[in-house]
């Protein structure tokens, strides 16, 4: 494609993170160069395998997928909760069957990402919107290599709102609160897109059904979403979590944010908790970008993915 910059996703691949596939497909402003799996809406197997079919679907069979981390640090086992079947289905795309395509890449994800860092540098973009697990992984074996990353953009927390499975805690934060204290705290330039900004998006049933006339993957995508709009916010629509993660590393000027030096709780009942420093001595690298206040994004997504379709329809 020779697109300069290239792109990672880092994904639990459930409804939001397939749309967020979509939105990096259709935006052709990077290059997605690989796909590495975690865990949260559905195992990380289920993940890799929704990715590779998902992939597939929308016609880029030949992105690498990798396998990642199972389980949270320090945990032993890892089984997907009642909420996220709900919300995700029990495939995690909304019950749609979808054709099994492809095999997963050889490399796990954290070496994928440092290999990535170490070819790409300045020009890799890497968007985790699953666990911060892979992440946390590759800065405990190089953090020096993925310092070399251009931009890290990642879906999760909640700063000034309140959680979405406990009162403290956002979903990607609460499966591995360790992993996301060992990245918030490492000092890398980041950029967090919680809660406080994800829920600014919705994206309504109307717009979700119009893709259903667009070829397999508009039919599809379709699906999926509806039946995560059924299952979220019901009467007001859905909200584009994982896609304004990929939105903002692709266009930052979509967001306004502010630097902050975070860190995770991970123990206790706030445990899962995305929250700032608050003693000096603690906050001199302000290296966490929070977002806070995001331009109106449902309809860039709209155009960016059906875009996608109707180029998908002409070559099919
Ligand atoms: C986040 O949690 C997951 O369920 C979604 O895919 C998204 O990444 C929202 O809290
Ligand atoms: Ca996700």
């Amino acid at each position: 494609m020779g697109m300069e910059k290239k792109l990672i996703l880092d994904m639990d691949t459930g409804i939001d993170d397939a749309m967020a596939i979509a939105y990096a497909l259709g935006s052709g402003k990077a290059e997605l160069i690989g796909v590495t799996c975690s865990f949260g809406n559905v195992t990380n197997e289920t993940a890799v395998r929704n990715t590779l079919d998902l992939l597939s679907l929308l016609g880029a069979p030949e992105i690498p997928v990798c396998r990642g981390a199972e389980r949270a640090i320090g945990a032993e086992s890892f089984t997907v909760s009642k909420g996220c079947m709900d919300v995700h289905g029990e495939n995690g795309v909304g019950n749609v069957t979808l054709p099994h395509r492809g095999t997963p890449c050889d490399t796990a994800a954290a070496d994928f990402i440092l290999e990535a860092a170490e070819k790409y540098g300045q020009n890799l973009i890497l968007v985790p919107t699953g666990t911060l697990t892979n992440l946390a992984a590759a800065i405990r074996k190089d953090s020096e290599t993925v310092r070399k990353i251009g931009r890290i953009v990642f879906m999760g927390g909640a700063l000034t709102v309140a959680g979405n499975v406990t009162p403290y805690a956002e979903a990607n934060i609460w499966n591995d609160p360790e992993a996301a204290k060992i990245v918030l705290e490492s000092g890398i330039p980041m950029t967090m897109v919680g809660l406080d900004v994800t829920l600014k998006t919705l994206l309504t049933r109307d717009i979700a059904e119009s893709w259903a006339e667009m070829g397999e993957a508009g039919r599809a995508l379709s699906e999926m979403v509806c039946y995560y709009i059924q299952h979220e916010y019901e009467a007001l629509g859905c909200a584009l979590h994982d896609p304004l993660a990929v939105g903002i590393a692709l266009d930052p000027e979509l967001a306004q944010t502010h630097p902050f030096a975070m860190t995770a709780v991970t123990k206790g009942e706030a445990a899962g908790r995305t929250i700032a420093h608050s003693f000096p001595h603690q906050c001199v690298n302000p290296s966490v970008q929070v977002a806070l206040e995001v331009e109106p994004f449902a309809a860039l997504f709209n155009e960016t993915i059906t875009g996608l379709f109707k180029r998908l329809m002409e070559t099919a």
